[in-house]
């Protein structure tokens, strides 16, 4: 059955939800599915926006055809050749034989690189601030390399004052017929998930986010259609706002967010003792996770939300427990920058963690790391009850 909705009076969603696919990109738990967004234009000329992943293409398929009644596309613009967007672009052309592909020159290369042809005899190839007149409508073409892939482009309809704007803007999570970020409650149900896209998938490319942003600030936006997850045509300046404090790596949040790898228990007693007293000193909303429970793209989202981390681990191999080494060079990768991140250790005969973990941050850049540490030799002792008040001191100073 066909699955479509408005979103202007020319404009149609024509997407589809996921909730079967696992790990997106094979890596990501999306317990709460995604959708890959397409829109159709209709207009004197008809233009498709992207397409889906493979595994919705039985359903975009018939979104489309319910939308067109009969017509047939003039263009597909590719503004993101991701396979989960650009997977139904070989099966387009097949169907619609008399299709225009719009894209830019890296668009044409990717295309030949996934789909053996550069569609030379259909191509478009557009460049920064190209339009194109589809009858009412015009589409300005912006480029947006690295958000988040070099030939990521964003399209916007200067008529209904639209931005199609790829992965840009998107999150985890399936549509449940509220195609709308105003017809749920994005901060307490699409947020955290809107973060860990972010900051999983786009994180790594603040300063290409803060270009776009640029580019976006000089248009008269009235409706975001991302590539994935709600449509925005109210409020935009909350989801412009998240973007700007996450792409300048600033903390979206003044908090303290507590990472601990323990093997039996001591450390997670030194990590939960920590927390404790850091209640005692009036810091609400402490939030400490288990790294050997947690997957790494939550820990990364939780990293991205809180101003202050403490990251708790005990030596292992002579090296750093392996999940705090993953997340160390997680957090490299995705350029983390701009927080506080206090350490404690553990270790029976060689304690070197803090040491190690030191060194890794010393690879981010603006990372403060106190002093002042705890090392665990085994189990904290009682007589380590000052040492660890000392962490909780330095850390709530930042508070008052
Ligand atoms: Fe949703 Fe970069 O693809």
């Amino acid at each position: 059955m066909y699955n479509t909705q408005k979103v202007t009076s020319d404009i149609s969603w024509v997407g589809a939800s996921d909730r079967t696919l696992e790990l997106f990109e094979n890596i990501f738990p999306i317990p709460r599915g995604v959708s890959y967004n397409s829109y159709i234009l209709l207009d004197k000329k008809v233009v498709l926006f992207d397409t889906v992943d493979s595994h919705a293409g039985g359903q975009f398929f018939e979104n489309v055809e319910h939308v067109l009644a009969g017509r047939v596309p003039d263009y597909l613009v590719v503004n993101h050749m991701e396979p989960d967007h650009c997977a139904m672009l070989g099966e387009v052309v097949r169907r619609y034989p008399d299709i225009q592909i719009v894209g830019n020159a890296k668009t044409f290369t990717m295309i030949k690189q996934f789909f053996g042809t550069d569609f030379s005899e259909r191509a478009v190839t557009v460049k920064e601030g190209d339009t194109l007149d589809t009858g009412t409508h015009t589409l300005r073409f912006v480029m947006a390399p690295m958000v988040h892939w070099p030939e990521a482009m964003v399209t916007y309809d200067e008529t209904d004052k639209v931005l199609f704007s790829a992965d840009a803007f998107g999150t985890f999570g399936a549509l449940g017929g509220n195609i709308f970020a105003d017809q749920v409650s994005f901060d307490r149900d699409w947020l955290d998930d809107a973060r860990r896209y972010y900051a999983n998938i786009v994180g790594k490319y603040g300063p290409s986010v803060q270009a776009l942003l640029k580019k976006a600030a000089t248009l008269d936006i009235a409706v975001i259609c991302p590539l994935h997850g709600p449509v925005w045509r109210q409020n935009i300046d909350y989801i412009l706002e998240k973007y700007g404090k996450w792409s300048t790596y600033e903390p979206e949040e003044k908090a303290v967010v507590i990472i601990y790898a323990s093997m039996y228990g001591n450390t997670a007693s030194a990590a939960d003792a920590l927390a404790g007293a850091l209640a005692e000193r009036g810091i609400p909303d402490i939030a400490v996770y288990d790294i050997s429970h947690t997957h790494v793209s939550e820990l990364i989202s939780e990293i991205f939300r809180a101003s202050h981390l403490v990251l708790a681990a005990p030596t292992y191999n002579a090296g750093l427990y392996p999940l705090m080494e993953n997340l160390l060079a997680d957090m490299k990768a995705l350029a983390v920058q701009k927080r506080t991140v206090a350490l404690i250790e553990n270790g029976t005969w060689a304690a070197t963690a803090a040491k190690q973990m030191r060194e890794k941050l010393g690879e981010l850049k603006s990372i403060t790391v106190p002093d002042v540490q705890v090392t665990v030799k085994s189990a904290l002792g009682a007589g380590q009850e000052a040492e660890l008040m000392a962490l909780a001191e330095t850390l709530a100073a930042d508070f008052r």
